[in-house]
């Protein structure tokens, strides 16, 4: 006699039982949405295009080069099969000595050598998701909080949280100031978690933020280390996006800032990834970068939960201790994402949807507050639905990331051909020039009503979007988030895939 699934869940851990994973977000219904209906430019030309995974897809080519101009440096050609026993049963856990020198080096180079950075103290994650999980439970115990500002990474619920039984509490920015990170705010969500004898260990940032695809600039950043010296909490900085700036400002490591500051440097520690720099997040390869003795120390010891596997290291080792590769790569890869941002938000532009400026990322923050007709979470959602289920782009809500105000959303830019770019620049066109139809055909049918309500009648075009764009397949139940929470076990979930 089987089970139910409540008595099963009663055999399970607290851990295993928690819904802190976060499947059951809008952010995993879109993506629930994309993998249903698959966009395909000859099989599936109708279908949804994927444009929430922040993959950097503009550069493989350069990869694939690389690989095939060095053999040697992989253990499964014959080229390069004599290692294949070595590398095969290296187990240690500090990694290969020539790996950690070679990560090193790329994380200067990636820095424009304005820093330099101690192999001995690279520790290996899994991913940067890994690298983040390593690193909490280095740092704080069940209960303790991380502050972060939103709008941030989704997952860090996940991945500083669900295991660790650490809180991640968001602090909000605001789009009046670009979003930037002000002291006053900090100060005010410390305080707070003070007052709710919350012990907060730490505050985490992404530099360059993920979602917003800005920089944070060099004052700010000596803020937030004065802030977490005068507290005396960590600093956990991801840069996991250092290498995708493609234009002015430059992107300033906290490494750079300590460098040139007093402070206490055990409470300075870097994540980082190869999966959105090089775009390699099937490696796996993650890293804590931290500068206190004592946590490079245990994080090592911890890492044998999450290791880079030898082989990748192996191939990594090589590629990127090749100067001129990495060199080339990081040149072309910046120009490529700043050609692809450019194409995109000129795009959007040109139909008058607005996105906040940014320099880097593998995406753009897309502000669609006047498609909406109400100012609320409610009215993003139903603008979301639309998105998704009638224009059939897979964009995250601003929700899925803490935003504050209702309205942003964003859409990333590097994971598809140019040909597909096009495809969704017309989709988005039809849907803006289609409201505008709409409005005016609505206007016209209430000419003689609309002389008595003028002062009334201050809706934009835009808000007869739901007029023009009936919610019919949505209330079909196409894609309601409710019907496509994850709750059953599925073989396969897609949201394994979205981390990012
Ligand atoms: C800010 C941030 N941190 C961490 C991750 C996880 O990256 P990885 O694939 O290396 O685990 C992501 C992925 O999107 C991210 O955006």
């Amino acid at each position: 006699m089987g089970l139910s699934i409540e008595q099963s869940r009663l055999l399970l851990s607290k851990i295993a039982n928690s819904d802190r994973h976060g499947e059951n977000s809008p952010y995993f219904d879109g993506w629930k949405a994309y993998d249903r209906d698959p966009f395909h430019a000859i099989k599936n030309p109708g279908g949804v295009i994927q444009m929430g995974l922040a993959e950097n897809q503009l550069s493989f080519d350069l990869i694939d080069e690389w690989i095939r101009r060095n053999p040697k440096a992989s253990i499964c050609t014959p080229e390069g099969v004599n290692e294949f026993k070595n590398v095969a049963i290296f187990q240690d856990y500090h990694g290969f000595s020539e790996f950690r020198k070679a990560i090193a080096k790329f994380m200067s180079r990636v820095r424009g050598g304005r820093v330099t950075f101690d192999p001995e103290r690279i520790v290996m994650g899994g991913g940067a998701t890994g690298a983040n999980e390593l690193i909490t439970f280095c740092l704080a115990d069940p209960g303790d909080a991380f502050l972060v500002p939103s709008p941030c990474y989704p997952a860090f619920g996940r991945d500083l949280g669900w295991r660790t039984g650490v809180q991640v509490l968001p602090f909000h920015c605001h789009s009046s100031n670009g979003f930037q990170i002000t002291k006053q705010a900090l100060e005010a969500a410390y305080n707070k978690a003070q007052e709710e004898n919350i012990n907060v260990k730490g505050l985490i940032i992404t530099n360059p933020s993920n979602p917003l695809g800005t920089t944070i600039d060099r004052d700010t950043l000596i803020s937030l280390v004065s802030f977490v010296n005068e507290k005396n909490i960590h600093l956990v900085c991801d840069e996991i996006y250092a290498a995708t700036v493609f234009s002015s400002p430059n992107f300033v490591s906290v490494s750079e800032i300590i460098q040139d500051m007093e402070c206490n440097r055990d409470l300075i520690h870097i994540v980082y990834s190869l999966s959105k720099d090089m775009g390699l997040p099937g490696f796996r390869v993650g890293i804590v970068y931290s500068y206190n003795d004592l946590v490079v120390q245990c994080a090592r010891k911890m890492s044998s939960f999450g290791l880079v596997s030898s082989q990748t290291q192996h191939l990594l080792a090589s590629m990127l201790s090749d100067d001129e590769f990495v060199d080339n790569f990081l040149a072309e890869s910046s120009k490529r994402l700043g050609k692809r941002y450019n194409i995109f938000t000129k795009g959007l532009e040109q139909v008058g949807i607005a996105c906040l400026k940014s320099n880097a990322g593998l995406f753009f923050w897309m502000d669609l507050r006047s498609l909406m007709k109400e100012q609320t979470f409610e009215g993003e959602m139903v603008l979301w639905r639309l998105i998704i289920n009638e224009v059939k782009l897979n964009v995250s809500p601003g929700s899925s990331f803490h935003c504050s105000e209702p309205g942003w959303f964003r859409v990333c830019f590097a994971n598809m051909d140019d040909e597909t770019v096009e495809v969704a620049l017309k989709r988005i066109r039809a849907f803006v020039c289609q409201g505008k139809e709409g409005e005016q055909q609505q206007q016209q049918q209430q000419q003689p009503q609309q002389e008595a309500v003028k002062s009334s009648s201050k809706r934009s075009w835009k808000n007869n979007l739901k007029v023009s764009f009936s919610s019919r397949r949505y209330e079909e139940g196409v894609m309601s988030p409710h019907m496509m929470s994850p709750h059953s076990p599925v073989p396969h979930s897609p949201l394994v895939r979205a981390r990012t």
